[in-house]
């Protein structure tokens, strides 16, 4: 119908997106066969099927095991070059993408490999694309400023960094050096804040580590105070409906808050988190949460007018897309 084609092609950024988890499971099998790396998995079939999760760790599991198969330039800048193919298809004109290197340092792989696959890949895309480098919340400080540090050299490939992983008894202000040295870079600020952990995780990362936007922040909701905060301030949320619902921190669409988030005053968008896990690119979600709930094409153009607003742009790149 009229809404559904207006949600699937109107210009849209994208600004909550992990690289590995845009990794098909036909990717990954075509990577470990050439790589020569084994998998738990029979079949592409059987690895889909595993797709079924009860929480964040049970998809982080499955998604650092997938991304086992990453080793040479060119596996990143295929992984790459695939989504940014879907982001266009789904008219995304601009994309700020997470990627982990954490996870393929600790498998012998450079951080130069990661950077310079995943950045060639943007450069070669007719979509606008930025990278965030993103800790592992679940590994220590320490290791986190090691991890920058080794990425200097490479400082002009990517613009910021973000804080994923499992987020419950891993709170931001553990992080808080690592992101007080970012930003003496002029590195953009964003975490992962209130997906299963609590409200004050959200103010942490905003008091604690000045980050720029809140990755899900669904939670805020469950604190009255903050959701004022936000508004006011209007920090954005970069919300991911179909993650939400797979890592059942909704149990149905139907559940989700962002038509709450919305009339709150809320600077939501809509993302897609790992496209390849959870059922969907970034159009998918609109779809999906634009079906369940009560949500119009009013909704649909402040949500594309906050994706651009929300993005680490120049004030005159975001006035060419408003
Ligand atoms: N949350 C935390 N860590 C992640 C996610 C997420 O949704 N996706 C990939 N790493
Ligand atoms: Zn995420």
């Amino acid at each position: 119908d009229e809404l559904r084609r207006i949600l699937r092609t109107m210009p849209k950024a994208e600004l909550h997106i992990h690289i590995e988890g845009s990794l098909e499971p036909e990717l990954i099998f075509e990577l470990a066969q050439r790589n020569g790396v084994s998998l738990a998995y029979p079949s592409v079939e059987a690895l889909r099927r595993a797709y079924d999760f009860s929480d964040l760790q049970s998809f982080l599991d499955i998604y650092y095991a997938g991304a086992s198969v990453l080793l040479t330039e060119q596996d990143f800048y295929d992984m790459t070059a695939a989504y940014l193919r879907r982001a266009q298809a789904d008219n995304v004109r601009h994309a700020e993408i997470f990627f982990d290197p954490q996870t393929h340092t600790a498998r012998g792989v450079p951080i130069g490999t990661v950077i310079d696959g995943i950045w060639r890949a943007c450069q070669d895309s007719p979509v606008n694309a930025s990278l965030i480098l993103c800790f592992l919340r679940h590994l220590s400080e320490e290791e986190a400023i090691a991890t920058l540090e080794e990425a200097i050299p490479y400082r002009d490939k990517f613009i910021g960094v973000g804080l994923d992983s499992s987020e419950v008894g891993h709170p931001p202000e553990k992080f808080a050096r690592v992101f007080e040295r970012a930003r003496n870079l002029g590195l953009h600020l964003v975490a992962h804040a209130g997906e299963e952990g609590p409200p004050a995780y959200i103010e942490s990362a905003l008091d604690v580590l000045n980050v720029e936007r809140i990755d899900h922040g669904v939670r805020c909701l469950d604190d009255p105070e903050l959701v004022q905060r936000l508004a006011r301030e209007q920090m954005a949320l970069t919300v991911c409906p179909l993650s939400n619902v797979k890592l059942r921190v909704f149990d149905v669409m139907g559940d989700h808050s962002l038509r709450r988030l919305l009339d709150a005053g809320l600077a939501a968008t809509v993302n897609s988190d790992d496209p390849a896990y959870f059922g969907g690119y970034v159009n998918d979600n609109y779809e999906a949460a634009f079906e369940a709930l009560p949500l119009d094409v009013s909704h649909a153009h402040q949500l594309a007018r906050n994706s651009f607003a929300a993005a680490f742009l120049e004030p005159e790149q975001k006035r060419a897309y408003l």
